[in-house]
Order: C-alpha cells, then structure tokens, then sequence
C-alpha cells in the first residue's frame, strides 16, 4: 500500500516537473521572440522539440533536403525560422544565405555546435567549442595543408592496396559502407598516431571504430539523455574510444619522454609536445578529445563518399569507363609496383569532378550551425543576438537556380570555372571551412584508383534505400557483386 502511494506520488511529481518545464518553455520561448519585430517568417513548432522530429525524419525518409525546400516555397527563398536541437534557429538559404555566415564569421557570428556536443565532449565544457574549434585549427596545418600531405600520398595508396588485398580481392560479394570505413579508419590511425594495422595492433584500436556511428547520430538528436537515446548511446560511444584513445596517449608520452619518438613524428607527437600561448601543454584527455574529433571529421564522411562513389559508378557505366580510362592512362605512366605520387593525382581530373558531383548530390554533412553574436538584419528580417544560424548543403546543391537540371549526374559541371560560388559547399566555406578537404580528397582518389582498377561491379539489391542518418547511406550498406578484371 505505502509502496502504491510512493509510486503514485513519484509519478504525480514528474508529471508536475514536466509541465512547469513545458511551460517555461513556453514562456521563454515566445516571449523572447515576441520581443524582437520583424523576426523571419516561420513556426517554431512544438513546444521543446520544435521542428526537430521533421527535420530528422525528413533525412531518414533519404530526402533531407525536403525540409527546407518545402519551407522555403512557403516562406521565403532567403530565410525562415524554425526551433531545431533545442535552439530558435534561422535557416539562411541559398547560396547568399552560404556566403552572408561563411564571410561574416567572427563578425556577425561564431561557430557553434549543437548542445549535445558539449554532453558528448566533456572537455569542451572547460572552453567554448568555439575556443576548441581554434586550438585545433591552430594544430592542424602543419599536418593537413597540401604540402604536408604531398608526403602522404605513397602511404595512403600501400594502404588502400592492402586494404583490397585483405578485404575485396578473392570474395565474389562485398558491403562497401562498412570496408570504405575500415579503409579510412586505417588511414586516419596511421597518419595521425602512426598505427600500421588497427585491426592487428595490440591497442585493439578497431575495437572502437564501430562505435562511430553511434557517436555522430548523437550530435544531431534531440538533446534529451535516457537509456536508449540517441544522445545516451553517443555519450557512452565517446567513453569507450576515449578510453582506448587515452592508452594510446598514455604510452605515446612514455615513448616521447624516452626518445623513442620525435615530436614531428605524427599529429599526436605534435599535440603533445606543443605549448598554447601561455607555455601550458594540453591534458591528455584533451589530446585524445582533439584525436577523437579528427576521427570523427574524417571517417563517416569520407566513407559516405567513397560508398557512393561506388553507388554511381555502378548505376552510371558511361562515367565508370571513363573513370577507368583516366586511372589506366595513370597506371601504364608507372613502373611496375610504383605508388601513386602527388603529381599522379594532379592528372585526376575527371575522377574527381565524378567525385565532386557525387558530393553534390550526396553532401556527406547536410549542413552547419552558426550563432549570431550580435542583433543584426539579413534580407531585411531581425536576426537576434543568441539565435542559431543553419546554412545547408543539401538545398542549395538541388537548387536548379544554380545547378540546372540538378537530379542529373554530370561531372561536367566542375570543368572550368565549375558552380557558381558558395553554390557548391559540401566542405563548408569561410574561416570554418573543412580542414581535411585536401586530405579527404587524396584519400578518395586513391581508392577510386584501386577499386576500377580490380574490378568491375554490380549492386545485389537494385533497389536499395537511401537514408540520412546523419550522414547519408544505403539502408544496407551498399552490398555488390565484383567482376575482377583480367589482366
Ligand atoms: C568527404 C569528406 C569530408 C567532408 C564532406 C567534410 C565536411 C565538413 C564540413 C561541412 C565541415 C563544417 C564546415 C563549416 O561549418 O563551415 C567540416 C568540419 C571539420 N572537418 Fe571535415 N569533411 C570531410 C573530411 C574531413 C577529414 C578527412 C578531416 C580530418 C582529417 C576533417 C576534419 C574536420 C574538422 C576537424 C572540422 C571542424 C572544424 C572547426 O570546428 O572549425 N574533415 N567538415
């Protein structure tokens, strides 16, 4: 009896907390917008989780470009207001809206990432992200900008051979999206902390790649954290390959202190032995936060790639043959068992145009946030001072404005001058631009080069759906049946 009554009690007072939050909400939400005029034209949805559910099932249905689409004939072509992850948001469209928050960074707005990051990447809360976002960027060139890449190239396709060698050659059937993830995992563990094999290395580390997806679904979701959430499953996801990470900084300091290993060795040995302005070195968690953020940036991004890549060139025979023609053509200018060099993938030219519009029709990322840092007037609507901003490229790539005919596969649109600027965006643009384009590029066309090169294919099932979760990718992964070519 006395347990009934806690039970009923218990349940009386979660019903009491859920609707005094529902109302301050309430309160908060459309005061603070009734205090500004002329605000964007827009809703804001349902009361806490705002337009969130449409947005996010707008991409699992494999058309998330619909959301703004749909708002922007009803609204308007430049800027609408919604309630997304938590926050009043403007989405700013087209590419006025890509050019007006990538050149006013810092000036009007900064960088901002959803709530859930911070509950996903503790160490992020002892900074802003935007404080984050800098000391990365801060600790990236040298590593990431072309000429440091140039060395890379040689490393990147022994990997990629290996990788067909273990992975694709002798099987009649294979699932792309899970071995284009393997591919660049291997890339990533070796360039950044110099581990050969992850799925041989004592570390275990590919123990953790499988915990990926989870880690990303969880920044774009709803920011409630329950068993089973999104947001609870990326929180524990980032426990687990932060742990695996910390080891692996652990030992890498034991290795510096002994000399076994010198500063410059790789993007870890850099992290550890840099100072900030303040001569304090970063904390090892940090360290294996920054890592773990590189990860992230670079494996289900470039693995969507590549598993598209692969996904039209079967649908699309005309552009595999001449994908083959270039590689082929690069192939008999190499000595026998040489690797690809830098200046090999210079002359790549139509594979990645192909690879360029595969990006445009399949964005790997959909888009990016923003905050206003102060009041200010787009398209003659008020922005207010703490309203998230929402640039996408999923709308802008099928605008036929600047993409005519835009469902149709034509990698020609990048010859020349290529799409009109801030059109084209699937690595964003201004001061937050994708630091790993150069890197992402290199280790696509690389693996374009191996796979045509071994085979031909076809899809197992013709119909396979495409969903965006947050990342697009067929439902089942993209399973295909190889034909090796003989010769
Ligand atoms: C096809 C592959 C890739 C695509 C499409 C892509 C796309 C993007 C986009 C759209 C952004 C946000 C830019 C903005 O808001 O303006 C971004 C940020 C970022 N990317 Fe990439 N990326 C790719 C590969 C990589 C790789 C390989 C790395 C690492 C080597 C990487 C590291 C990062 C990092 C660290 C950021 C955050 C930068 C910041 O906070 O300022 N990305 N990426």
């Amino acid at each position: 009896m006395q347990g009934d009554m806690e039970l009923l009690f218990i349940s009386a007072l979660l019903l009491l907390i859920l609707f005094v939050s529902f109302f301050l909400h309430l309160v908060f939400l459309y005061g603070s917008t009734a205090a500004h005029h002329n605000l964007p034209p827009g809703k804001l949805g349902f009361p806490i989780v705002g337009e969130t559910l449409e947005f996010l099932s707008m991409g699992c249905r494999g058309t998330p470009e619909k959301f703004i689409e749909e708002r922007t004939a009803k609204y308007s072509t430049e800027v609408f207001k919604t309630y997304l992850l938590g926050e009043t948001t403007a989405v700013l469209c087209g590419a006025a809206g890509n050019k007006f928050l990538f050149s006013n960074g810092n000036k009007l707005v900064t960088s901002w990432w959803p709530r859930n990051v911070e509950k996903i990447f503790p160490t992020s809360l002892q900074t802003s992200t935007k404080e984050e976002s800098m000391k990365m960027r801060k600790l990236l060139p040298g590593f990431l900008k072309p000429e440091a890449l140039q060395k890379y190239v040689g490393v990147m396709d022994s990997i990629a051979k290996k990788h067909f060698e273990d992975g694709w050659d002798l099987k009649s059937e294979v699932v792309v999206f899970p071995l284009a993830k393997r591919y660049t995992f291997m890339v990533a563990c070796r360039l950044f902390m110099s581990i050969e094999d992850p799925n041989h290395d004592p570390n275990h580390v590919a123990k953790f790649a499988d915990h990926f997806h989870d880690l990303v679904a969880g920044v774009i979701s709803l920011p409630i954290n329950l068993p089973g959430t999104p947001l609870n499953k990326a929180i524990k996801a980032a426990e687990t390959i932060r742990k695996e990470l910390l080891a692996i900084v652990k030992q890498r300091k034991i290795d510096l202190a002994e000399n076994k290993v010198s500063s410059m060795h790789d993007i870890l040995s850099h992290m550890l032995t840099t100072t900030d302005e303040n001569g304090k070195y970063m904390t090892e968690l940090d360290v294996a936060d920054k890592i773990l953020g590189l990860l992230i940036g670079g494996h289900d991004t470039a693995s969507a790639a590549i598993t598209f890549i692969v996904k039209y060139l079967t649908e699309l025979p005309h552009v595999y043959n001449q994908v083959l023609k270039e590689q082929i053509e690069i192939a008999t200018g190499k000595k026998r068992g040489e690797l690809l060099r830098w200046d090999d993938l210079q002359k790549m030219k139509y594979s990645w145009n192909v690879a360029s519009e595969v990006m445009r029709l399949a964005p790997p990322l959909q888009g990016n946030f923003r905050e206003a840092i102060v009041d200010f007037q787009y398209a003659g609507f008020s922005i207010p001072n703490g309203w998230k901003l929402y640039w996408s490229a999923n709308s802008t790539h099928k605008n036929s404005e600047y993409f005519p005919d835009p469902e149709k596969f034509d990698p020609s649109r990048f010859e020349g001058n290529g799409p009109m600027p801030y059109s084209y965006v699937p690595f964003g643009g201004g001061p937050r631009m994708c630091p790993g384009k150069e890197y992402a590029r290199l280790e696509i066309l690389v693996f374009m080069h191996n796979l045509v090169r071994r085979f031909k294919w076809e899809k197992v099932l013709p119909k396979e759906n495409i969903i965006v979760d947050p990342m697009p990718m067929p439902a089942k992964g993209l399973p295909i049946r190889l034909h090796p070519h003989h010769n």
